[in-house]
């Protein structure tokens, strides 16, 4: 039926792509085949990359060549880092000084034009540049300086250096890691669809990435991790039972963050490594306050036959306590969801501007017809 209405474009097949497939049905993820669980635990992001990019796992030389590349585009300009500067003192929220600097980057990227291979060079320059405009966002915010890239370091122990100052250390660095791999790509998401609208004009990827992140700092997409460690937070200060603030929201109305998807009807297959990471973090650490709280929420949820119905706990409800667990703040878990899904927004991109055609669907029309029109100044 050409004219059935879906709602939030549910279930509607707008192209074809060789790059991730989520089964909700039993909850599988794969990125050009391989199995998630595969990859988070065998692959670092970096290969993951390649993957989606070039479309094959590297071999050792390839990924030597290709991290090259890449390690060498990780310095920002001083003007974006000035900019970050000021966005910081001025007190904007992370993912909208990401959303700022990353259209700002563009300003100095030498290329232009619009193939397939402009597009994955301009993503290559965004993917490496992001963490080091996170990094120095949060350390000014801090009070401190911006601490440069270091280039024997990977892109996730990179990142955790210059967030903090200090080389991470090898549990912490796989950790990350896994959760980039994790994050970076998901099937036609809110965020991931909107890159493409935007690349469907043959706009430059930088405008995709752009609008991705805008896409994914909303509340019902990425800025859910946020909400569940925030909830967490509360239980944890206002000593109340986790189940009963999930009673109190839910007779309130209210939604659990961390639960519900679209797609997957089932557990999130990336919720269950992410638990167990949580599990291991928690257990080799001695606290397990935010593991115990969780499983405690899941299990009510459970009882009360939500997850049955399809409300099943997703990648955002563990994502939070494992930064935390790394010292990562609260506000800047959405940024670092955007840092990892940029691979997959580039490689969208690219993918579907290689056989173009404009995305442009319409609206049933719902509103008057045949107003008669009044001059300004006669209404
Ligand atoms: N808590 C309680 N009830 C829920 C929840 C939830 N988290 N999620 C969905 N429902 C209920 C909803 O109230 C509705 O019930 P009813 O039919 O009785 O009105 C039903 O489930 C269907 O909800 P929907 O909003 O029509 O479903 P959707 O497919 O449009 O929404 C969602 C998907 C992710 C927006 C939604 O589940 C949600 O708001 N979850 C909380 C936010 C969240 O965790 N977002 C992260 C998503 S995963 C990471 C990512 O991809 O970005």
């Amino acid at each position: 039926m050409a004219d059935e209405l879906k709602r939030g474009l549910e279930g509607v097949l707008v192209a074809e792509s060789d790059l991730s497939y989520v089964d909700g049905e039993v909850g599988k993820l794969v990125y050009r085949g391989y199995d998630i669980e595969d990859l988070a635990r065998g692959a670092s992001y970096e290969e993951v990359l390649y993957l989606l990019w070039h479309g094959s796992l590297p071999t050792a030389a390839e990924l030597d060549a290709f991290t090259a590349d890449l390690v060498a585009e990780r310095d920002v300009d001083d003007d974006v880092i000035e900019t970050v500067r000021a966005l910081a003192d001025a007190g904007e929220r992370p993912m909208a000084a990401l959303r700022t600097a990353t259209s700002m980057l563009s300003a100095y990227d030498p290329d232009d034009g619009d193939s397939e291979e402009t597009t994955l060079t301009q993503g290559r320059r965004i993917t490496a540049k992001i963490p080091t405009v996170l990094a120095a966002f949060e350390r000014v915010r801090q009070g401190n300086e911006p601490v440069a890239p270091d280039p024997d370091l990977s892109h996730a122990g990179n990142f955790l250096y210059m967030l903090t100052g200090t080389e991470p250390d090898p549990v912490s660095e796989e950790t990350f890691d896994m959760a980039l791999t994790l994050h970076a790509d998901h099937g036609l998401n809110a965020s991931t669809f909107t890159a493409m609208v935007i690349g469907s004009t043959m706009a430059d990827v930088y405008s995709g990435v752009t609008g991705g992140i805008g896409a994914l700092s909303g509340p019902l997409h990425g800025g859910a991790n946020q909400d569940v460690m925030e909830v967490l937070h509360e239980i944890d200060a206002s000593s109340k039972d986790p189940v009963q603030w999930v009673k109190d929201t839910r007779d309130d109305g209210g939604r659990i963050p961390g639960f519900g998807h679209r797609v997957y009807k089932v557990k999130d297959p990336r919720a269950k490594i992410l638990e167990e990471k949580l599990r291991d973090l928690s257990e080799s650490s001695g606290d397990t306050k935010w593991l115990d709280y969780t499983t405690a929420i899941e299990e009510h949820l459970t009882d009360q036959g939500l997850v049955e119905k399809g409300i099943a706990p997703n990648v955002d409800f563990y994502s939070g306590s494992v930064y935390d667990s790394l010292g990562i703040p609260v506000d800047m878990y959405t940024p670092i969801f955007a840092m990892s899904r940029a691979g997959g927004w580039i490689a969208h991109v690219a993918e579907y501007q290689e056989d173009n055609r404009l995305i442009r669907p319409r609206a049933r029309y719902t509103g008057p017809e045949n107003a008669e029109f009044v001059p300004i100044d006669e209404r």
